[in-house]
């Protein structure tokens, strides 16, 4: 039986962890990490051990979603102790560079006052040695730009830390990522291997390929339990829908949030994957729908919900490669998503603005994208056109239309835009809430509500509809489909809501311009 085929269920979740904390950009990128585990995970972890229930009361209080609240039963105090004294054991090295980081920049904004920063460089924590080079800008204003190839290659970047955990979708919503650390639970395989491990890839390709349970024991070097374990994973037949492919025309499917998957006979695009694994439903696209190969995946930007790590590592070995918007190469707020992309063995290459990607059939354009950044030089964000089967597919995330010039030149680059998807979110969360762990500096809590990541209002989206000429609008990655997102964004929307009263107001402007327009929601598929 053992050497038989088996293919993966529709309905596994992978969770990847780093120090038992959900990972994601700012969790895995050594410098950033090193300071969302001192800024953040430690003290969370801290703070509930010194009063559980006040934690379990605040996750279970909608008023308090998406607060940093450590979402564990009182009866597992004792494994999150723990978890705490590994960190601080394993960690230390960590959680020094954090502090040496911070002094870094303090020696930076008292000495870097103009003149040469050569007899700076001796004065900076001996751990920051190789990693950053320090340089005026031309308004003189020091900055220090991280070398970040060096820090992966540094002992800062540690795969041991690294495990993945496996599981069947309940349909109840999982605890809040940025604020939650996953124990081992009796429900789930934990693994400790890290996320680049070739295992992963055929136990994710067997959806489609299948594998054997021999097989995924060598390669995951599996013990009789997990053996045991996996196999109930595991399906002696795949699970797909008939239609995942199309044989003539064009497809676009809606798979909620920000995903977006593009088909013709010969190719397939996929935008923001993030798929859901609740194989039950009827309400939305799964892992059956998906097409079997996916020739591109484009990523908008580094925010959690648009690079999602469970789905991309469900995705891996069924992808021809990852298009990433490149980092500005060492900016402390800006990581690059390609270097982090490759560490998990993803095939990537990252595009600058207008750049152009072929495709059996059609072509991608990274187009600008403005704002949604809290105001931070972060350039690791790109919007696309895609021209296929005909079209040209405008995807615009949470882009802004902050100054809808820029979707004026947009046009002049690309030519007019037939289908527009545009993110809505546009009261979005303040400053600190994403970056908080990254600012050297204080900021006051006004400075912070006052930027925020926002897209676009109605305003804003009605003038990027004019710039581009596009006859269709669609809205979509506004954190609704809770089933999906709910532990990724913890976002809450009431009929009161001022983004929803946006889309509203957006969708009557449409109407009046002659422009078929809709909210996405769920699901949604368009076919010529
Ligand atoms: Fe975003
Ligand atoms: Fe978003």
């Amino acid at each position: 039986m053992s050497a038989e085929p088996r293919f993966l269920r529709p309905d596994v979740i992978i969770e990847p962890l780093v120090d038992r904390f959900y990972a994601w950009l700012h969790t895995l990128a050594p410098v950033q990490a090193a300071m969302n585990l001192a800024s953040v995970q430690v003290p969370l972890l801290e703070s509930y051990l010194q009063s559980p229930q006040v934690h379990i009361n605040a996750s279970s209080n909608p008023a308090l979603r998406g607060g940093f609240f450590v979402n564990i039963e009182a009866a597992r105090t004792e494994d999150v102790r723990d978890l705490l004294a590994s960190i601080k054991r394993d960690r230390a090295e960590m959680l020094a560079f954090a502090g040496a980081i911070a002094d870094a920049e303090e020696i930076v904004r008292q000495v870097a006052t103009g003149f040469s920063l050569t007899p700076l460089y001796p004065k900076l924590p001996a751990m920051l040695s190789g990693l950053v080079e320090i340089a005026y800008d031309t308004n003189n204003q020091p900055l220090i730009r991280w070398i970040e190839p060096a820090a992966y290659e540094s002992s800062l970047y540690t795969e041991d830390r690294q495990s993945v955990q496996l599981s069947l979708e309940t349909g109840i919503e999982r605890p809040f990522i940025l604020s939650t650390p996953r124990l081992s639970t009796p429900n789930a395989l934990d693994l400790r291997i890290p996320f680049r491990h070739p295992g992963l890839e055929e136990l994710f390709r067997s959806r489609v390929h299948g594998t054997t349970l021999n097989r995924l024991r060598e390669m995951l070097e599996l013990g009789d339990d997990e053996a045991a374990t996996i196999s109930r994973l595991l399906a002696e037949q795949p699970d797909l829908a008939d239609d995942r492919h199309i044989e003539s025309g064009g497809r676009i499917r809606y798979f909620g949030h920000a995903c977006l998957v593009m088909q013709t006979p010969e190719a397939a695009i996929m935008t923001d994957p993030w798929v859901s694994s609740d194989a039950s439903a009827t309400d939305r696209f799964t892992y059956r729908d998906l097409p079997d190969y996916i020739d591109l995946v484009l990523i908008t930007h580094g925010h959690q919900d648009h690079i999602v790590l469970e789905t991309l590592l469900a995705l891996r070995g069924r992808i021809g490669t990852v298009v990433v918007p490149r980092a500005s190469r060492g900016n402390l707020a800006d990581p690059s998503l390609a270097l982090y992309l490759s560490h998990l063995g993803l095939p990537v290459v990252e595009v600058d603005d207008f750049a152009e990607v072929e495709f059996p059939g059609g072509k991608v354009i990274s187009t600008p994208f403005l704002g949604e950044h809290a105001d931070l030089d972060i350039r690791a964000k790109s919007t696309y056109c895609v021209q296929f089967a005909g079209r040209t597919v405008f995807i615009g995330a949470d882009s802004s239309g902050i100054d809808p010039g820029l979707y004026r030149y947009m046009r002049g680059y690309v030519g007019q835009v037939d289908i527009a998807f545009l993110g809505m979110e546009c009261a979005g969360a303040p400053l600190t809430w994403l970056y908080g762990a990254l600012l050297t500096q204080p900021v006051t809590k006004k400075m912070s509500d006052s930027r925020t990541l926002s897209g676009s209002n109605a305003e804003q989206a009605a003038a990027i509809m004019t710039e581009l000429g596009a006859s269709e609008a669609y809205i979509y990655a506004m954190g609704e489909e809770t089933w999906l997102v709910g532990h990724v964004m913890a976002t809450s929307y009431n009929d009161d809501s001022y983004q929803l009263k946006q889309v509203d107001q957006f969708m009557t402007w449409c109407a009046d311009h002659g422009i078929k327009a809709d909210h996405l929601f769920g699901q949604h598929e368009w076919r010529w």
